[in-house]
């Protein structure tokens, strides 16, 4: 079982402290989501073991953390600041602003309003999403030699890092940059919770390869993420892949591919349940010609007058010098996150006929490892011992202790968070120091030596 819709997460993150929607006591503002105890746990796990498997694990990954903010010239030459656009068109009748490659079309084709259904739409003009801001103390707010931009995307950071990086850690092809980092964007339509936001977070990898094996690797990376948001728990039946059309690639794709996720269950059509979680694509050796000094255009000019840097790759085996290709799996944290908690999502009906929300997150994702139950909070040595049990696991995972209510109360609670193991600590275990493991996703129950404890849990949570 997973979600039945985005809305069953919205209300349980609002309610647990996983997701807040922002600014809240002023009214919010427009999609915006603040991470609470619990999100920021569950999103910084889902970061560590990104950064682990694609940092640590792998021979042939270097990271890095770009500034947010850049030279505005990185957006010129990138393409950004003329097509990082959106078609926008407005209502004539409800005056809403709205996407026009979002819209359904009517039979005679055309677009229709999604806020009011009329067709009275305006002709579509280029919306571009960057968010700009000035740079140090200027006399007006539109000065444009002070106009810079928050980027839209982390990528740049590291394809202007590419000589630094590369003569700094002597690589050779093929190898790559990870960077997780923010990103923003003025989307038209933001929504459906932290699905589309206008700021969000990116786990990016710039994947430098020679272009005889671009097509191999892609193949490879595209491999790898299926594996990887396999082992983030979600399951195989609601991903597939997308191979973006001619006219949806981005203007530096060659070939991109998508990995959507069924976010949207509840839609009747099937092809309207999926949308993006990720995309992997074949950039070509646009970024690295874009940004260098060299290259020249049909006339002989050269294409980029302000850098002073050539971003071009000299392989001493052959002898060769070229700008290498780039392969770019691209993945936001937030949408992943959201996947993740989609996938979760369990229902489980007691013998009383009571339903019990179960988050079935992968242990290593779960912001809490352990909570430590005593049965009896009136009894100081039960409580002494359930606090000292807490307090030894803590170093090694994040254990919380409780003792707030019930205890079929607090199972209920931990269960509902993803809690792995609830640890109850009873009578008994003042005279065998043992304790009862509680397991989250079957409400089994075994008696484990306080002494065996920790390295119980550990086996079970690596
Ligand atoms: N550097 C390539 C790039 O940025 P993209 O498809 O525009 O490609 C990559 O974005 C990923 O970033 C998306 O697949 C999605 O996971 C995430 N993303 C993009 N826009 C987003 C938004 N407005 N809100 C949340 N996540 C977003």
């Amino acid at each position: 079982m997973s979600a039945p819709n985005i809305e069953t997460i919205v209300s349980l993150s609002k309610r647990r402290g996983f997701v807040f929607p922002a600014s809240d006591i002023y009214g919010g503002l427009g999609s915006s989501w603040d991470y609470g105890p619990l999100g920021v746990e569950l999103a910084n796990n889902i970061k560590r073991s990104w950064w682990n498997w694609a940092v640590y694990e792998r021979d042939d990954i270097e990271g890095l953390d770009s500034s947010i903010i850049l030279n505005r010239s990185v957006w010129k030459y990138s393409g950004h600041e003329t097509t990082f656009s959106d078609p926008l068109v407005d209502c004539r009748d409800c005056k809403a602003r709205l996407r026009q490659d979002k819209l359904d079309t009517d039979d005679a084709g055309k677009f229709i309003c999604s806020n009011c259904g009329s067709t009275n739409l305006t002709a579509p003009r280029p919306f571009n999403l960057m968010f700009r801001t000035t740079i140090g103390a200027v006399s007006a707010d539109d000065d444009p030699a002070a106009l810079a931009y928050l980027r839209p995307e982390t990528a740049q950071g590291i394809f202007i890092n590419f000589k630094n990086v590369l003569d700094t850690s002597r690589r050779k092809l093929p190898f790559g940059i990870a960077q997780i980092g923010k990103a923003f964007r003025n989307e038209v339509t933001p929504g459906n919770f932290i699905f589309r936001t206008r700021e969000f977070e990116q786990m990016e990898i710039e994947y430098f390869v020679r272009p005889d094996e671009v097509q191999r690797l892609h193949q490879e990376w595209l491999d790898a993420y299926l594996e990887w948001i396999k082992s983030l728990g979600i399951s195989a039946e609601n991903i597939k892949l997308y191979e973006q059309s001619a006219d949806e690639l981005a203007h530096y794709s060659e070939r991109t591919v998508d990995i959507l996720y069924r976010y949207f269950p509840e839609r009747e059509q099937e092809e309207k349940q999926w949308d993006e979680l990720m995309g992997i694509a074949n950039r070509t050796d646009y970024d690295l010609r874009v940004h260098s000094k060299k290259p020249e255009d049909a006339e002989g000019k050269r294409i980029n007058p302000d850098s002073t840097e050539d971003l071009s790759y000299f392989d001493p085996q052959t002898n060769e010098r070229f700008y290498p290709y780039i392969i770019e799996p691209s993945i936001g944290v937030n949408r992943t996150l959201l996947a993740v908690m989609m996938d979760a999502y369990t229902e489980r009906t007691t013998d009383k006929g009571e339903t019990r929300v179960i988050l079935k997150l992968a242990p290593d994702l779960a912001p809490i490892k352990a909570a430590v139950l005593p049965l009896a909070k009136n009894k100081p040595e039960i409580v002494e011992m359930a606090r000292r049990i807490k307090k030894n696991l803590q170093p090694s995972m994040r254990a919380v202790y409780d003792d707030t209510g019930g205890i079929g109360k607090l199972y209920a609670r931990q269960d509902e968070i993803g809690t792995p193991f609830c640890i109850t600590v009873d009578h008994e275990s003042l005279e065998d120091n043992a304790v009862t493991v509680r397991h989250r996703d079957t409400w089994e129950q075994e008696r484990i030596s306080v002494d065996s404890l920790r390295g119980y849990l550990a086996d079970r949570l690596a």
